[in-house]
């Protein structure tokens, strides 16, 4: 018989308070463990370039759609909000992580056709402006790669990433006030009215529309309705590549079905480039992550801190990251498409000694006159570009830099499917003597993602042509080294080194640190378009902080 035992009563009873107790202190820690400091996000977050665009590709997120479904539902939104950045007939670098941490390149980038002008490049622009007309146009990429990366990655049907864009097309949107702004430039203002571009972006009497005006894409709307239900051949082998022939074909372009047919997106790993703690996850040439992992690399050398910030070290840091931007510049020679051009010609960028040298040639005293010591020869300065940063719920982050190169491309309008042309062959002026069928531009695109020691992320890159490298790594170097927060290390005005290696800065720059600079022999340049644009997302101890640039009027989303 057994024994009633109290003391044993006692112990089930404990037992089970203390199970109870653990149980509601789970509870708590995986609640509180989600509760993250206001403004930022849980899950998932998108920063694109717009508000409506973040938000598109948020839903996609929700709906239960990957980073990639994200990525690209936004990336077709901004075709329409900022159409003069990109789309269709585009092309985009994306480095995409997986939850296992690997690293991949889609580059989809556009290529020389068989047939173009081998004078080309004599005409390439010597003073800063649009470069116009057909002769410009590159093989377009961007649906062949946005198919490449769904296949891969995808978890949504492909229509369905369309639908939003479908909507907004149709349907028409107000002109936003960063497109309204960019109409009033005398420069674009004269690029549009005397281009094909009139048909969608001008008003009943041949003028530019202004902000608020209704701006709608009719035919783009009919020619992504396809692309949804018949996938990207109906752009590379089908009707809609047709139609995009005969329009280019009547503007004088070269370009012919046979190029859209060959078309093929390059996939490889990323390089992965040590800075300090961290790990930069950088696209290869002909994308510009080389030279963002030199400046980075250069700058790491002299142990940045907060305190770098200070009165006294200022000038001295800003002086630094001047003088090593030069050297970047100089370097940009070598950077060029590794299947036509020196396979290695990039890879001393990324080695140690070749940094430190580089490193030990800044004096602190002052900066070289002679443009020879940066190895540097006056070339080009480009604008344009859009770029996305997504991160979602399974840890896929996903890094798009997407462009038709400067503003509405090269001005060419194809009415029959209402798809805007690059003028991507205009980015081998100046950074190359020749081109070849099928080789890609030169770029400075940078979509790269870092990984910290403590396994944050941060999802990063930017638009403005020559000043992405400039606007990506000072963006970098604030969050990491200089103690400022995601927001502000965005907002911070830079400073951005032309061709020339003259310096300019960005309206609200450190009046006392211009002096400074000045007296350590730095020559002010006359830059006027500070159209540099950085969008991020960074996930840290699980709390995710999205940032979409302000000088573009963006706004992120996430949940
Ligand atoms: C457009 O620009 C070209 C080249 O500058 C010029 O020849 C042409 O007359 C212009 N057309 C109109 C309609 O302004
Ligand atoms: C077109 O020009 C006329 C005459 O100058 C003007 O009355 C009208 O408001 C203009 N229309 C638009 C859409 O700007
Ligand atoms: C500019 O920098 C100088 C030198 O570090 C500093 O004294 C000053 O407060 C700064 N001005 C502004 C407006 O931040
Ligand atoms: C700056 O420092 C370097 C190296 O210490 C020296 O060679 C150079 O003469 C100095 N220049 C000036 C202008 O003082």
């Amino acid at each position: 018989m057994a024994e009633y035992k109290p003391w044993l009563v006692c112990c089930f009873i404990l037992a089970g308070l203390l199970s109870a107790v653990g149980l509601v202190f789970l509870c708590i820690v995986s609640i509180v463990d989600r509760e993250c400091p206001g403004g930022s996000f849980t899950r998932a977050a998108v920063s694109a370039d717009s508000l409506r665009c973040s938000e598109i590709g948020r839903s996609m997120l929700k709906q239960g759609g990957s980073a990639v479904d994200g990525a690209i539902a936004a990336l077709l939104c901004t075709s329409v909000i900022n159409p003069q950045s990109m789309g269709l007939g585009g092309g985009s670098i994306i480095t995409i992580r997986n939850k296992k941490g690997k690293v991949k390149v889609y580059n989809f980038r556009e290529t020389v056709p068989q047939s173009f002008d081998r004078n080309l490049l004599k005409d390439c622009r010597t003073t800063f402006g649009l470069t116009t007309g057909s002769q410009w146009i590159g093989v377009p990429g961007e649906l062949r790669g946005y198919e490449a990366v769904h296949k891969q990655h995808g978890k949504l049907p492909w229509a369905k990433l369309f639908e939003p864009t479908i909507q907004l097309a149709r349907e028409g949107i107000s002109v936003p006030a960063y497109l309204g702004s960019l109409l009033k430039f005398a420069i674009v203002k004269n690029h549009v009215e005397n281009s094909s571009l009139c048909e969608v972006l001008c008003n009943k009497n041949k003028t530019v529309l202004s902000t608020g005006d209704i701006l709608k894409f009719p035919k783009l709307a009919e020619t992504m309705e396809t692309i949804a239900e018949q996938g990207a051949d109906a752009f590379y082998t089908g009707k809609i590549g047709h139609d995009l022939i005969r329009d280019i074909e009547a503007a004088g372009g070269t370009m012919k079905r046979e190029d859209l047919k060959s078309f093929q997106v390059r996939v490889e790993d990323a390089w992965t480039v040590p800075v300090g703690d961290a790990k930069l996850h950088i696209p290869p040439p002909p994308a510009g992550g080389p030279l963002l992992a030199f400046l980075l690399r250069l700058m790491k050398g002299f142990s940045l801190s907060p305190n770098s910030l200070d009165e006294d070290q200022k000038i001295q840091t800003y002086h630094r990251f001047i003088e090593a931007a030069k050297f970047t510049n100089g370097q940009k020679k070598s950077i060029s498409d590794p299947v036509f051009n020196d396979k290695k010609s990039a890879d001393h960028l990324i080695d140690p000694s070749f940094i430190n040298h580089i490193r030990d040639m800044i004096f602190s005293n002052g900066t070289h006159d002679n443009s020879y010591y940066y190895n540097a020869k006056p070339s080009r300065d480009h604008v344009g570009t859009t770029h996305v940063s997504v991160l979602d719920e399974d840890g896929l982050a996903v890094s798009a830099t997407s462009t038709i190169n400067q503003l509405f491309g090269g001005g060419v309008y194809s009415p029959r499917t209402g798809i805007i042309l690059n003028n991507e062959l205009s980015d081998f002026c100046g950074r190359a003597n020749t081109m070849r069928a099928g080789e890609q531009p030169p770029s400075s695109m940078v979509p790269v993602i870092l990984e910290s020691k403590s396994g944050g992320l941060l999802v990063i890159g930017g638009s403005g042509g020559s000043m992405i490298t400039s606007a990506v790594a000072l963006s970098i170097i604030n969050r990491l080294w200089l103690g400022m927060n995601l927001k502000d290390a965005i907002a911070a005005p830079i400073v951005f080194v032309d061709s020339s290696n003259e310096v300019n800065f960005e309206p609200g720059f450190n009046k006392s640190v211009i002096d400074g600079l000045g007296a350590l022999g730095h020559k002010p340049g006359r830059w006027k378009y500070f159209f540099n644009v950085v969008n991020a997302v960074e996930k840290e101890k699980g709390c995710i902080v999205a940032v979409s640039d302000s000088r573009k009027n963006g706004m992120s989303a996430g949940y």
